[in-house]
């Protein structure tokens, strides 16, 4: 017997309280202006100073959520996390964080880390769901764990940076219900982007293949996922079947097109004669392969505007964070699901179903649906979640804005204290969000040490 809606029953969300301006970095970059605010959607670019790294950004998080939804250390059954941000290739950052259960004698705590570009939260959260509709489970909750800083070298990728962290608990009767059944993936062997220098925070990254990529991802899962409902449950899926649609957002824009490109695959499985009594001017479309239109202009500026109507009310709320501080990687998909809950009164978002799709390069990729509970009473477990979450505005506009100059001197920094050993860091904590954790030092065995603010 597997346990009755098993999901996300706490979220809390952390980032950086510093960010760089995308007008600023448009002009300090010298590209035309309009470029990293309009042509990439982003608005801002939330980072980490010296101060912060994975297991700092981990321990915040985690302490944030069990302070804010009064978890104990001896409710958590299992523990993991995803990332891509590597600071040793042998500790886990799960392993860090058990700093915050082992004084409580809390040991017993299954898990460690899983990686894969921004697909390790994802991985870690259906590990976590598994856990708990397993002969294993024990009663007590997982907690899973999504951060990562992503920073990239200076060039045409630096703006689609980002830093923070998700923390989210999953058990039974789940105000967030991960549907039971029909899932689907994406998996292939593709150098789009990934970290081979271990010496350093930057990845190699093929932008454009990269796009490729994620596009071919979000087709294969989509179509996967249409064809097995088809099989199980004998209807036709398509956009109508989901209220809202969370993407992996490594920028707002290439969200917005991957909307449009769930259009464009609902219309390709449309009959002929529907789409010439609905679709008269598109039909010229309707006999391509996916495969070849990935960079098909004509077809992208068709479908975005079929589906813009739509788009403002599916995909646009999710947006929030994304465009306010950046791809985060791991903890994207999910920043998606917090800004939706805080976007809307939540009577109109209970008891809606949510597509998720989830996209780590290299590549990993998912696509899942959420049902949100109907229960949304007072005193109900998704108002906890939600009124948590509404902090989350007021912390956006309390972040300090950092001039380009001066994030890019922090960045060189980072550069060349990476992996330095012993190292004591310079950065300002003043700033800080309370409650956050700080690297206080390396030491020469590279043992690192943290305080709160
Ligand atoms: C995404 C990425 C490839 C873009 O870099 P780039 O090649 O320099 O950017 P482009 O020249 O394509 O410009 C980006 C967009 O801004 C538009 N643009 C350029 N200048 C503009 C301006 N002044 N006003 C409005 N739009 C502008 C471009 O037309 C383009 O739009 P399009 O994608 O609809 O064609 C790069 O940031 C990157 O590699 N990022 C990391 C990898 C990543 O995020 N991959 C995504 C999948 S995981």
């Amino acid at each position: 017997m597997w346990p009755k809606d098993v999901g996300i029953k706490a979220i809390e969300v952390y980032f950086p309280a510093q960010y760089v301006e995308q007008t600023e970095l448009e002009q300090f970059d010298g590209v035309s202006a309009g470029k990293y605010t309009i042509g990439l959607g982003q608005q801002r670019m939330g980072f980490c100073n010296d101060r912060e790294d994975i297991n700092s950004l981990c321990l915040t998080v985690v302490h944030r959520l069990m302070d804010k939804f009064e978890i104990k250390p001896q409710d958590i059954g299992r523990l993991e996390v995803g990332t891509e941000t590597i600071i040793d290739k042998s500790k886990s950052v799960k392993t860090v964080l058990m700093q915050l259960f082992e004084p409580h004698g809390c040991t017993d705590i299954e898990g460690a880390d899983t990686t894969n570009a921004c697909y390790g939260g994802t991985a870690a959260l259906l590990n976590a769901v598994s856990w708990v509709e397993s002969s294993a489970w024990d009663g007590r909750l997982a907690l899973v764990v999504a951060a990562d800083n992503a920073v990239y070298s200076s060039g045409s990728a630096r703006p689609t940076g980002g830093a923070g962290a998700i923390a989210m608990v999953v058990g039974p009767d789940a105000p967030l219900i991960i549907d039971r059944g029909v899932r689907s993936s994406c998996m292939k062997h593709a150098y789009d982007f990934y970290k081979p220098n271990l010496k350093s925070e930057y990845p190699v990254v093929d932008g454009q293949l990269s796009i490729q990529c994620y596009l071919n991802a979000l087709d294969n899962c989509y179509q996967t996922f249409c064809k097995k409902v088809k099989k199980m449950h004998n209807y036709d899926v398509t956009l109508d079947n989901f209220d809202s649609f969370l993407f992996h957002s490594p920028y707002c824009k290439l969200v917005q097109k991957s909307f449009a490109r769930l259009v464009f695959l609902d219309f390709l499985a449309m009959s002929k004669e529907k789409v010439l009594a609905e679709y008269p001017d598109l039909a010229k479309f309707h006999d391509v392969k996916p495969k070849d239109t990935y960079f098909n202009k004509e077809i992208e500026k068709a479908f975005i505007n079929l589906s813009k109507t739509k788009f403002l009310q599916k995909t646009q709320p999710s947006l929030l964070i994304s465009s306010q501080v950046g791809n985060m990687y791991t903890p994207s998909v999910y920043s998606g699901l917090a800004s939706l809950l805080i976007s809307k009164p939540i009577k109109e978002l209970a008891g809606t179903k949510v597509g998720v799709f989830s996209y780590g390069s290299g590549f990993c990729s998912t696509m899942y649906s959420l049902t949100i509970t109907k229960e949304c009473k007072e005193k109900s477990d998704l108002m906890k979640i939600v009124s948590t979450l509404s902090c989350i505005k007021q912390e956006l506009n309390a972040r300090q804005k950092v001039s380009p100059a001066d994030y890019t001197k922090v960045l060189d920094w980072r550069e060349q204290n990476c992996h330095a050993v012993p190292f004591s860091p310079q950065s300002s904590i003043s700033n800080m969000f309370p409650g956050t954790y700080y690297l206080v030092q390396v030491d020469e065995k590279y043992r690192r040490t943290y305080k709160t603010v």
